[in-house]
C-alpha cells in the first residue's frame, strides 16, 4: 500500500505493516493531537500521532535500508528491517489524550505515586494489538521469528526489558551485540539522535509554520556503522558535527516557541484540571466488562483503546450535573477565558519538581505581599499555578553530542569523539536550564497587578532572576535587590553570552509580539 504523506511524500508500506496499521489500536492514534494544547495556540498544529507514527516507521526503514545498502557486511536481514519498521510504527501506541499532557501533567496529578510513562503503555498496547488482531501467524508468514522478534521490537521502543538488571554485558535479548546499532534507530538512548526526532522536527515545523533547519536526508548520506570499543554504533562524518549542534538547537527552539508556549501550557493545565474533576464520573468499559476511568484506563488496554482526545468533547457536550465544574473549565477554554501568566523567572540552582513543590510555591507567591502595599486585594494559594519547565538537550546536564562518534574521509572504519571546543566557540556552555512560570486564575486588572507584584517580591526573596518586565510592573521593588542592580550585557563575561541566555530573552521578546497573531 502507498500512503501520501505531506512530509515524506509517497510512502510504500510492507503488507505486514499495513496489517498493523489497520487495527483499532493503531487507528486510535488518529484522535490524539501530536502537540496537545499547542493546537489552541498554533492554528496549524492539528496533526495527530497517527501520521507521525507512519512517518517514524518510514524513516526507520529508510535508515536501516541505507545502512544495509552501504554496508552489506553488517548482514542486516529482511527480518531486522521489518522489526525496525514495526518498532518505528508502534513506538507511540501508548500516548494518551493530548499526548504529553497525559503522561506529563494528568497522571502525575491524579496518581502522584505512579511513575507511568507512555512508553510503558506502548509495550502493553503493542502486545494487545498483536493478540486482539491475531497477528502472530501473520508475522510468522512474513518471516518473523516469535517470540524473539516481539522482544526485539519492544526493546527498541522502551530499552532493555530485564526485570533483574544485568550488571555487566549486553542487556538486550532480541538481537545479539553484533547488531547493537539496530537499537539506535527508533529511540536512541545513547545520544537521542534518532528517526523519531527527525520526523517530529519536520512534521511539527511544517504544521507550526516554523522553519526546520535539520535535513535528515543529508544525515542519511553520511551514516555508517563503525566499531567503537568493540561495539557497533551509528556514526556520521566529522564535518556533520556542526549540523548535529544545529539539530539540538532546533529542538530547543521548538520547545521555547511552541511546545512550552506560555498559553499552550496553561491550556493543558486547565484541561488537566477538567479531566481531574471529571475523572470519577467518566466510565470506560474494559476487559471482561469491567469499568475504568480516565486515570485507571492505563491499566487495561481494552479500555485505553477507547480513551482519546474525544473525552474533551465528551465533557464539553455533557449535561450531567456531576460534570458541571469540569464542563465549565472547558467552556472557559473555548471562550478563551484563560488563566494569565504573571511572570517567568529562573533559579540559580536546579530544583526538583514535584506536585508538593508546585503547590507549596503557589502558596508562597500568594503570601509574598510586598510591604507598604496599598492595594486591598487578597490573594489565595489556590489563585496561583506554578510551572517548572526543564529545558535541556535531552540528557539532563549532559551534551548528547559527546556520545556521538565520527569518522573521517581517510578511514571510514575508525570512529572518534569530537569535543565541543573543536567545533566552535559559539556553542552552549550548559545543556540544561529550568524556567519557572507563575499564572493567576483570577484575571481582573486589580488582581493581576497585585499578583505580579507578589511575583516580583517572591523572586527577590528566593534569589531568582529578575523577571524581564520587573522594572515596569514593580519599579518600586526591583531597585531594592542589590544583585539585580547591574544589568549590563556588554560588560558581562563571554560565558554568559555563549549560554544563549540573551538569545532566549531576544527570541522571547519576538514571541510576545508574534503571540497576538498566533491565535
Ligand atoms: C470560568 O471563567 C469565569 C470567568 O473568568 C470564572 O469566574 C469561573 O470561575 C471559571 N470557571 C471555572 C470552573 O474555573
Ligand atoms: C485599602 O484599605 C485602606 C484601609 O482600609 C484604605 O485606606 C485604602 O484606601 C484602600 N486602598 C484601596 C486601593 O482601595
Ligand atoms: C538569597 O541570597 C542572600 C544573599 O546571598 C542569602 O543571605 C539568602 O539566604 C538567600 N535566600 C534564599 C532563599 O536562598
Ligand atoms: C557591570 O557588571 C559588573 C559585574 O557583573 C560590574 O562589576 C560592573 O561595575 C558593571 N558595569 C556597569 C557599567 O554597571
Amino acid at each position: 500500500a502507498v500512503f501520501n504523506d505531506p512530509i515524506h511524500g509517497h510512502i510504500e508500506m510492507h503488507p505486514l505493516l499495513v496489517c498493523i496499521i489497520d487495527t483499532p489500536q493503531f487507528q486510535r492514534l488518529r484522535h490524539i493531537k501530536q502537540l496537545g494544547g499547542t493546537y489552541f495556540v498554533f492554528p496549524g498544529a492539528s496533526h495527530n500521532r497517527f501520521e507521525h507514527s507512519i512517518g517514524v516507521g518510514y524513516l526507520a526503514g529508510s535508515l536501516v535500508q541505507e545502512l544495509n545498502k552501504r554496508q552489506p557486511e553488517l548482514f542486516i536481514s529482511r527480518r531486522d528491517i521489518l522489526c525496525v519498521q514495526i518498532a518505528g510504527l508502534c513506538h507511540d501506541l501508548g500516548h494518551g489524550p493530548f499526548s504529553h499532557m497525559f503522561d506529563g501533567m494528568f497522571i502525575p496529578k491524579v496518581r502522584p505515586e505512579s511513575k507511568w510513562k507512555h512508553e510503558e503503555a506502548s509495550l502493553a498496547m503493542f502486545d494487545h494489538l498483536v493478540c486482539e488482531n491475531a497477528l502472530e501467524p501473520v508475522m510468522k508468514e512474513h518471516g518473523l521469528v516469535l517470540p524473539d522478534d516481539l522482544v526485539f521490537i519492544k526493546e527498541q521502543i522502551a530499552g532493555p526489558q530485564n526485570t533483574v538488571p544485568l550488571r555487566q554485558g549486553w542487556p538486550y535479548k532480541g538481537r545479539p551485540e553484533e547488531k547493537s546499532f539496530l537499537y539506535e534507530i527508533v529511540a536512541n538512548k545513547r545520544n537521542g539522535i534518532d528517526v523519531d526526532k527527525w520526523d517530529y522536527f519536520a512534521r511539527d515545523c511544517f504544521h507550526l509554520g516554523i522553519q526546520n533547519n535539520f535535513d535528515y536526508r543529508r544525515f542519511l548520506k553520511f551514516v555508517r556503522v563503525c566499531e567503537v570499543d568493540g561495539k557497533k554504533h551509528i556514526c556520521t562524518r566529522d564535518k556533520e558535527v556542526g549540523n548535529l549542534y544545529d539539530m539540538f538547537h532546533t529542538r530547543n527552539c521548538l520547545h521555547r516557541r511552541a511546545y512550552q508556549h506560555k498559553v499552550g501550557n496553561i491550556i493543558e493545565t486547565m484541561i488537566t484540571e477538567a479531566f481531574f474533576k471529571a475523572d470519577p464520573h467518566i466510565q470506560i468499559q474494559g476487559s471482561g466488562g469491567k469499568m475504568f476511568t480516565i486515570s485507571t484506563a492505563i491499566d487495561d488496554m481494552e479500555a485505553y483503546t477507547k480513551l482519546t482526545d474525544h473525552v474533551f468533547e465528551q465533557i464539553l457536550y455533557s449535561s450531567s450535573s456531576e460534570l458541571a465544574e469540569a464542563r465549565e473549565i472547558l467552556q472557559n477554554i473555548t471562550c478563551r477565558r484563560l488563566y494569565k501568566c504573571v511572570g517567568q523567572t529562573q533559579a540559580e540552582e536546579r530544583v526538583e519538581v514535584s506536585q508538593e513543590k508546585l503547590l507549596d510555591w503557589a502558596g508562597c507567591v500568594a503570601r509574598s505581599r510586598p510591604q507598604n502595599d496599598l492595594q486591598n486585594v487578597t490573594l489565595q494559594p489556590g489563585d496561583f499555578v506554578v510551572h517548572i519547565i526543564n529545558m535541556d538537550w535531552g540528557m539532563k546536564e549532559e551534551n548528547p553530542i559527546n556520545n556521538m562518534r565520527f569518522y573521517c574521509k581517510n578511514d571510514p572504519t575508525k570512529a572518534y569523539h569530537i569535543c565541543k571546543d573543536q567545533v566552535s566557540k559559539l556553542l552552549p556552555e550548559r545543556f540544561a536550564e529550568q524556567l519557572i512560570r507563575v499564572y493567576c486564575k483570577k484575571t481582573d486588572e486589580r488582581t493581576m497587578e497585585a499578583a505580579k507584584k507578589n511575583f516580583v517580591q517572591w523572586c527577590m526573596d528566593r534569589n531568582f532572576s529578575k523577571p524581564q518586565d520587573g522594572d515596569v510592573i514593580a519599579p518600586e521593588l526591583t531597585p531594592l535587590k542589590a544583585s539585580w542592580a547591574h544589568n549590563n550585557d556588554t560588560e558581562d563575561n563571554d560565558e554568559e553570552d555563549s549560554q544563549g541566555g540573551r538569545g532566549w530573552a531576544a527570541v522571547n521578546g519576538g514571541q510576545e509580539k508574534a503571540k497576538t497573531r498566533l491565535f
